[in-house]
């Protein structure tokens, strides 16, 4: 794998540049702070590439629908850096106006999924958008866990590097997953354990200790035959006995409960059955934060508490601890909620890493590289 910094000459070249701009939106169209970073972690490359002069083209999707537009993300990154945006499908006056393009400068395409050949990687599809450029730039590490043809399509029909943002992504999420120092603490939140369960089940072997928060630990209490009231928990049986017998894995035992319009903190055996678990309880904070003092390392996804309302004290006041602690614990954290509490919490540079992924981190620790990232080895 090449990175972009390593091409001799740039100027003057078409350089075709993948980012993963699939951000919320809110109804009025604005693009609040706190849903921006992969857009402001994007401009490094970008930067990077008005510098040596090159014309560059960016390439996004955003949300499921072909409806979808990156209008208001055009108009976020307007703010940032001079481009134009060039609306509407891959036609020839979209090959007309790039091939007039200067050097320097910098336009944004529509949202690739507005054609049906990006998500079910129509080599046609990948073949058109090549011909657009000279030299790719895989940028969207958040998105190259898809087989899309933007991803893996791409490197077939041109030279193929990766961006900065890429890299770094990479590098960070490569250091924790085969080279972590101890003691060395990993914490998954949020929901999905079918998917997230994997994650545990690997960390276990490696880490000091896995902490579970968020929806997930519903699913512990509920094998440890705690009642779990009306909280999200999955339906599906788990055999989670030898885990829950681990030494190593600690799950809250007190937590917040939502009932009767209130929040109250409780321990996990005195949850009812119209109790709702929205948070992790104090002294769980208290006791994960005394772990992670003696550690170096710290791995965390997914929020610690009931994230629809998009706040969670537990997740707010443990970020708040590692931030103060980061000159001594290395920490890198990311997932599509925790990221927002990180932005809302403005903690974005006191820690050491934060991953734009959400999906595509999760399946890098557990597989150490994802379809875009194989796709771009192969050139
Ligand atoms: C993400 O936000 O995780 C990526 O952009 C992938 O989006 P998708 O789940 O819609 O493919």
């Amino acid at each position: 794998m090449k990175s972009i910094t390593t091409h001799k000459k740039l100027t003057g070249l078409r350089v075709l540049v993948r980012a993963d701009y699939n951000i919320s939106v809110h109804k009025t169209g604005a693009i609040s702070p706190e849903e921006a970073t992969r857009i402001e972690k994007s401009l490094e490359t970008i930067r990077f590439l008005k510098k040596e002069k090159a014309k560059i083209i960016i390439i996004s999707h955003i949300g499921r629908s072909e409806e979808e537009s990156l209008e208001s993300v055009y108009a976020y990154l307007s703010k940032k850096i001079k481009l134009r945006f060039l609306r509407g499908h891959i036609d020839s006056t979209i090959h007309e106006a790039v091939a007039e393009m200067k050097s320097g400068e910098v336009v944004l395409l529509e949202n690739l999924r507005q054609d049906s050949g990006e998500v079910e990687n129509k080599s046609s599809f990948a073949r058109g958008l090549s011909r657009l450029a000279d030299v790719f730039v895989n940028d969207a590490f958040a998105v190259s866990h898809r087989r899309h043809a933007s991803i893996v399509g791409l490197p077939k029909f041109l030279p193929s590097y990766t961006g900065l943002l890429m890299e770094q992504e990479i590098q960070e999420l490569s250091r924790v997953r085969e080279n972590p120092a101890h003691p060395f603490v990993v914490i998954i939140g949020g929901a999905k354990f079918e998917t997230k369960l994997p994650l545990i089940k690997r960390y276990i072997k490696i880490a000091d200790y896995v902490f579970v928060g968020g929806a997930l630990a519903n699913n512990f209490f509920k094998v440890q035959g705690f009642e779990v009231g009306k909280s999200l928990v999955d339906d599906k049986k788990y055999n989670l006995g030898s885990l829950l017998k681990n030494k190593k894995l600690i799950v809250p035992h007190d937590v917040v409960v939502a009932r009767k319009n209130k929040h109250i903190n409780i321990s996990v055996e005195d949850i009812q059955k119209d109790d709702m678990v929205v948070d992790i309880g104090q002294k769980t904070i208290e006791n994960l934060q005394e772990i992670l003092k003696q550690s170096q390392m710290v791995l965390w996804n997914g929020p610690l508490g009931l994230y629809d309302k998009k706040s969670s004290d537990g997740t707010d006041e443990v970020l708040k601890f590692l931030s103060k602690h980061s000159k001594k614990i290395h920490t890198v954290v990311g997932g599509g909620d925790t990221l927002f509490a990180i932005r809302k919490n403005k903690l974005e540079k006191k820690l050491s890493f934060v991953s734009t992924g959400g999906g595509a981190m999760l399946e890098f620790l557990q597989k150490g590289t994802l379809p875009g990232i194989e796709s771009l080895k192969k050139k």
